[in-house]
């Protein structure tokens, strides 16, 4: 069943679980997703970024995650995001196509220039009953910041500015940075627990990490305490996926000519990868 991601965002707020928004970009992602949020009767975001939009076509990817839902899941609560959209003309896209929620990222640029685009995106959106997340301070990709130990006080979420911006801009959730990273990089020793808590302290609104693929059970606890009520999965996934992928294609002796076999095996890896997340974020039982 589609729902609203401010709905489910919402509920795990206030039942002090954390939900997962687990990044899709085909047929067999969708699918293990959503087969494991309802064999777990959780709730569930499902969600695209712009370069899947480009590669799958933005309407193919929404409609096949709505038909899944509805067609196949009933029972199951939905919600469709755009992850890290980077400008209004991305927003409006994704508007018209039906989208319901939406992140804008304007975390690279500075403060007061990531407040008046979170502003127009905001104004746009709230007319057309979509909801927003924003990002504040950043959260830094493999790339950006190697293996090398980071600078962390460049990336982190100033929780004052963080209040001044929600107010202003009228974001529904923000995403926060406390030492996590994209990918599986070298993250910061301890996340900052202490700033988290404070940051949730000013706001109340739900509160997203990006980036904790990797978190073990410890560290998801701890920020599932202090606020955090939705937990953004990529790398996990493509992970199962691919080396799925590759341990069927090399270890058969022979390749199998039959996708479904080779890519429903993937599958059913990607399934099992989300079953273990929704436990450790305790959407179990929820939906
Ligand atoms: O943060 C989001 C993703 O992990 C990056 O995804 O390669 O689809 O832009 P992308
Ligand atoms: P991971 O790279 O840790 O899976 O984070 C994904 C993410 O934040 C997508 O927005
Ligand atoms: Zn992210």
């Amino acid at each position: 069943m589609i729902t609203s991601v401010k709905e489910i965002l919402n509920k795990a707020k206030e039942g002090h679980y954390a939900v997962g928004a687990f990044n899709t970009a085909n047929l067999e992602v969708t699918q293990a997703i959503i087969k494991a949020a309802s064999e777990m009767h959780s709730p569930v975001i499902v969600q695209i970024t712009e370069k899947t939009m480009n590669y799958t076509g933005g309407r193919a990817i929404f409609n096949l995650i709505k038909n899944v839902a509805e067609f196949y899941y009933p029972k199951i609560p939905v919600g469709i995001h755009l992850d890290h959209g980077k400008s209004l003309e991305i927003i409006q896209r994704v508007a018209d196509i039906g989208f319901n929620s939406v992140m804008y990222d304007g975390s690279r640029d500075k403060y007061d220039d990531n407040l008046s685009a979170t502003k127009k995106v905001v104004d746009f959106c709230k007319k057309r009953n979509i909801s927003v997340q924003a990002e504040l301070g950043s959260v830094p990709y493999f790339g950006e910041i190697g293996l090398e130990d980071a600078d962390w006080d460049k990336y982190m979420t100033n929780p004052n500015q963080a209040e001044e911006f929600v107010e202003m801009t009228g974001t529904d959730a923000l995403a926060v940075a406390i030492g996590n990273a994209h990918g599986f990089a070298k993250e910061r020793e301890t996340p900052d627990y202490a700033r988290l808590e404070m940051i949730n302290k000013k706001l109340n609104i739900p509160l997203i990490l990006h980036g904790a693929s990797d978190w073990e059970s410890g560290r998801v606890e701890e920020v599932i305490k202090r606020g955090i009520c939705c937990f953004n999965v990529d790398t996990a996934i493509r992970l199962a996926f691919v080396n799925n992928l590759a341990n069927s294609l090399k270890n058969k002796g022979e390749i199998s000519f039959d996708i479904r076999k080779v890519l429903g095996s993937a599958r059913e890896a990607v399934e099992n990868a989300v079953k273990e997340k929704i436990k450790l974020f305790g959407s179990d039982g929820k939906a």
